[in-house]
């Protein structure tokens, strides 16, 4: 998709469908004719459309326009919060690019009535025109029918197009490792091994004289003590592999940041094998590390001048003979002792090695991302992140800056009274909860067993999200989320990564 900034007047414009916001007192004139305007208003007047929040409309174009179709974009009040209307315009515009496929439109025109309209017209648009095909002839088809060709937006000036066209040029970077996101947590677990995951990461670093890559093997993580990891990987065929990816900035870093991601590239549950319908989509448990590979992969033209460390413990969680069991003890890379209780809460086993790895790296901040708890979904839906953590201004930074991509979060308490519920009276902790509820509380709980006091009681500032919800969408909740993998975190990685150094 070719993605064109003009600065002529769009009502000037040629294409299939010209787009523009709702005008304040539903007034089209500053854009369009008397007789023009006055047919727009018409037809939403018949819509009951009066440009509300989460709508748009698509309607036949009246004479004078050149284009057979003209749709009005829902924005809502745009005073009140700028955050709510830039998302109020990416959704709005992804229900007429979805309406424009069934028309295969290929050529839109769209009015960006300010500079910053641009970087969420260039999301939604990128979002909505993103399709996984590699195994299917027939989608590849559809998308060659269907996906759209050149988006124009017009601004107001030769000022501000000069301007917009270093937006559309960011974003569209942006936007490609939101891709590569989504392509990897698409992928099937039979075409996403952890040495696929390694492979990929291994091209990011090849990008980039900035970004240098480890690589632990079965072998060498078993030096490296991360006994956790390496007993959930026991049940599968597949080589574990712990990737470490390090991004060090030209000039000498403020701060340094761990991110880790979850990696279990299908996860079946192991001994304690998932129900059918619970294990069809477990090829999405790497989406933590996918996301960690999608903020990799922006680094070089994000060139943020922090330190950053990428940690990915890959593996499959299987049953087999050798498989770790229920009632297991199982060693870790901190010295305690995990009791496997159920060999399904997993991810939090492999997290436990990578949060001690993490804080040997003396870092300012610790985030892991996974796809740890369907209890979070239970709580959430499948929209929103669950956001946990030891720092209120780390848990701050996170949640303003998933607030202005318009991705979901909510913040959860880690409530002392829990903590005796993953204590452990054959080892140290156990891997699932004695209270039955609160199950993504109490994973987080877990986590944070793994995170050290120094002798002043003091820890590293660490957030952990549960991102198990709004990876994967099964229904378009959001406009702009097709089925399959949403890319949901890495624009939120983009704004706490620059936020993070400043
Ligand atoms: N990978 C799952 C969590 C998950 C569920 C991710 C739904 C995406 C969608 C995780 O490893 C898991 O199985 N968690 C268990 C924990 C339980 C055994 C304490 C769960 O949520 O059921
Ligand atoms: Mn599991
Ligand atoms: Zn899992």
């Amino acid at each position: 998709m070719n993605i064109l900034i003009a600065h002529q007047p769009i009502a000037e414009a040629t294409a299939d469908i010209i787009i523009v916001p709702a005008q304040k007192n539903l007034d089209f004139t500053q854009i369009f004719s008397k007789e023009v305007s006055a047919r727009i208003v018409a037809s939403m007047k018949k819509a009951v459309f009066t440009g509300e929040w989460g709508r748009a409309e698509l309607f036949i174009a009246p004479q004078g326009v050149n284009a057979p179709l003209i749709a009005v974009l829902g924005i809502g009040k745009e005073a009140d919060d700028e955050d709510k209307y830039f998302e109020g315009l990416r959704r709005a515009l992804a229900i007429v690019l979805m309406d424009a496929r069934v028309h295969m439109v290929s050529r839109i025109a769209i009015l960006a009535p300010s500079v910053s309209d641009v970087s969420p017209i260039v999301e939604s648009l990128m979002l909505t025109n993103y399709w996984f095909t590699e195994h299917s002839k027939a989608m590849a088809q559809d998308a060659h029918m269907r996906s759209l060709k050149e988006a124009v937006i017009h601004v107001s000036g030769e000022k501000e197009a000069a301007l917009a066209k270093k937006e559309v040029k960011k974003t569209h970077s942006i936007l490609r490792g939101v891709e590569l996101t989504r392509h990897l947590v698409n992928q099937p677990a039979s075409h996403m091994s952890p040495n696929v995951l390694v492979q990929e990461a291994k091209k990011i670093a090849k990008t980039s004289k900035n970004i240098s890559i480890t690589v632990l093997n079965r072998k060498q993580a078993q030096v490296q003590k991360w006994f956790g990891f390496l007993a959930v990987a026991r049940g599968s065929k597949e080589e574990p592999y712990v990737i470490h990816l390090k991004y060090r900035p030209k000039k000498k870093p403020k701060k340094t940041l761990v991110l880790i991601g979850k990696g279990i590239t299908f996860d079946s549950g192991g001994l304690s094998l998932k129900p059918s319908i619970h294990m069809e989509n477990m090829k999405i448990d790497m989406a933590g590390g996918a996301t960690v590979l999608g903020l990799f992969s922006l680094l070089p033209i994000l060139a943020p001048d922090i330190a950053i460390h990428g940690i990915i413990a890959a593996c499959e969680n299987m049953p087999s003979g050798d498989a770790y069991r229920p009632g297991d003890v199982v060693d870790t890379m901190s010295g305690k002792k995990i009791e496997v209780l159920n060999t399904d809460a997993e991810g939090r086993v492999t997290l436990a090695d990578a949060l001690t790895y993490a804080q040997t790296l003396k870092p300012d901040a610790i985030i892991d991302l996974a796809t740890l708890t369907g209890a979070c979904v239970v709580a959430l839906g499948e929209t929103y992140a669950g956001l946990f953590g030891n720092s209120q201004s780390l848990n701050t930074l996170i949640k303003e800056s998933a607030k202005k991509t318009g991705e979901g979060v909510v913040e959860f308490p880690l409530p002392e009274e829990y903590r005796s519920t993953v204590q452990s009276m054959i080892g140290d902790v156990r891997n699932t909860s004695a209270m039955k509820t609160g199950g993504a509380i109490t994973a987080a709980l877990f986590l944070q067993e793994f995170i050290e006091k120094n002798k002043v009681g003091e820890a590293v500032p660490w957030a952990h999200m549960d991102i198990a919800g709004p990876v994967y969408a099964e229904m378009p909740l959001i406009p702009y989320w097709q089925f399959g993998a949403t890319g949901y975190g890495v624009r939120t990685l983009v704004n706490v990564v620059e936020e993070f150094g400043k």
